[in-house]
């Protein structure tokens, strides 16, 4: 069941090569569970760590579709778990500054928890991450009506959005790292979308402790699209407490307001004198009860940054986050105009996570860097709609670290 694995040099050191990718599947979680515990000992019990990646049955969709999950680790021990189901960060453990390592980000110890009901844990999100007012655009002189699932609002693709279907997926190693490439077909009309999208994102793990994320589009008839990543990140480890200590940096002198509804009003708001001014790094729980009304809208944070760019185009940082107890740091860079900044104003303790934890208010956060919300409703931003023979392609990149 595993991708390869075999002694080199006294210690246990994994595939290395895309020969070694190819691997026998069997249909037995049983057997898959046990291998999982073979290679998690051997790989705890190795002091040398190399690239890997290996693929195993995660359970099966609710139409029947297997799901998978690739583990991918990098030689420093880094290591995160994709599922081929939403395309989601399952787990991702990296050290701390003493090299503890521990689990970064919430989720579940198996599908159900996922399909049950999952506030997007890990997940990439699509077509439209974030809010369409009231489920409804006009594109081209045609009105669309999407799902109202976050009333009175379409919320991150409707009711089954791409977190919630089985991705093709295909195990791969390059140059740059190991990584997994998931694709999907989105029919014309799927959640009210118009056009056939073919939707591509890979995930790379590098020795740089790096996470790319690359996005790919097409479409065959115009429609608007805006794929992110939904991982929620405590990086205290494993979900135990809440994420207000964390510091946080967002270079960005500007949000965008929203409504009571978060749907934005159309303007910028300049963050400067305000608690959403994070261009020097600061706790996210400084401010975060202050009384301001977009944080009443929010119940916290939960708006859209926008990014200072000046004239740079590509990859720009979007977010710095640090925890002082533990050190760790996760950077964000992205291709894209925002991020939005959500702190689990939304968990309240009835989900139950990996491990057994409770994952209660404010327990994790998220940093989704896409374009604004509303766009396909919003003359004044910049346009989301994606054209027959036009590619869209986006690039984020989590890159991880710790500091003394
Ligand atoms: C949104 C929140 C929403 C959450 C759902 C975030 O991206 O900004 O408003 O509640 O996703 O999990």
């Amino acid at each position: 069941m595993i991708v390869a694995r075999r002694p080199l040099r006294g210690a246990f050191l994994f595939a290395s090569s895309l020969a070694a990718l190819a691997c026998s599947r069997t249909s037995a979680d049983a057997n898959a569970k046990a291998d999982s515990t073979k290679v998690a000992a051997a790989a705890a019990a190795s002091t040398v760590h190399a690239d890997s990646v290996w693929r195993a049955p995660f359970g099966t969709a609710p139409d029947g579709t297997p799901v998978e999950v690739f583990t991918l680790t990098n030689k420093n021990g880094v290591e995160t778990r994709i599922l081929s189901y939403g395309g989601i960060i399952q787990s991702l453990k990296t050290p701390d500054r003493s090299g503890n390592v521990d689990d970064v980000v919430l989720g579940f110890d198996d599908l159900a928890g996922y399909v049950k009901s999952s506030p997007y844990f890990g997940a990439i999100v699509g077509r439209y991450g974030n809010r369409i007012a009231r489920g409804r655009f006009t594109l081209d002189g045609k009105t669309y009506t999407l799902a109202i699932n976050n009333p009175p609002n379409s919320l991150h693709g409707g009711v089954k959005g791409f977190d919630k279907v089985v991705w093709h997926a295909e195990p791969f190693k390059s140059d740059s790292g190991v990584g997994v490439v998931l694709t999907h077909t989105s029919p014309d009309g799927d959640e009210g979308f118009p056009g056939t999208l073919n939707a591509k994102v890979s995930y790379t793990l590098d020795d740089s402790n790096q996470i790319v994320i690359h996005y790919e589009a097409t479409t065959d008839k115009a429609t608007p699209v805006n794929l992110t990543n939904h991982t929620y990140w405590n990086l205290a480890g494993d979900g135990k407490r809440d994420i207000l200590g964390h510091v946080l940096a967002i270079p960005a002198s500007a949000i965008i307001p929203v409504d009571s509804t978060l749907i934005p009003t159309g303007e910028m708001m300049k963050v400067a004198g305000t608690p959403f001014d994070f261009r020097e790094p600061t706790p996210i729980g400084a401010r975060i009860d202050s009384n301001h009304i977009q944080l009443k809208y929010g119940r916290g944070y939960d708006h859209t940054w926008v990014i200072d760019r000046a004239d740079q185009t590509g990859l720009v940082r979007a977010a710095h986050l640090r925890e002082p107890t533990t050190g760790r740091t996760l950077d964000i860079y992205t291709t894209e105009p925002g991020v939005q900044f959500y702190t689990g104003n939304f968990l309240d303790g009835s989900v139950v996570g990996k491990s057994g934890h409770v994952y209660k208010y404010r327990y994790g956060l998220a940093l989704e860097t896409h374009h604004f919300p509303d766009s396909p409703n919003q003359p004044k931003f910049p346009s989301v709609i994606l054209r027959p023979g036009q590619v869209y392609k986006t690039t984020t990149v989590f890159k991880l670290g710790a500091v003394h």
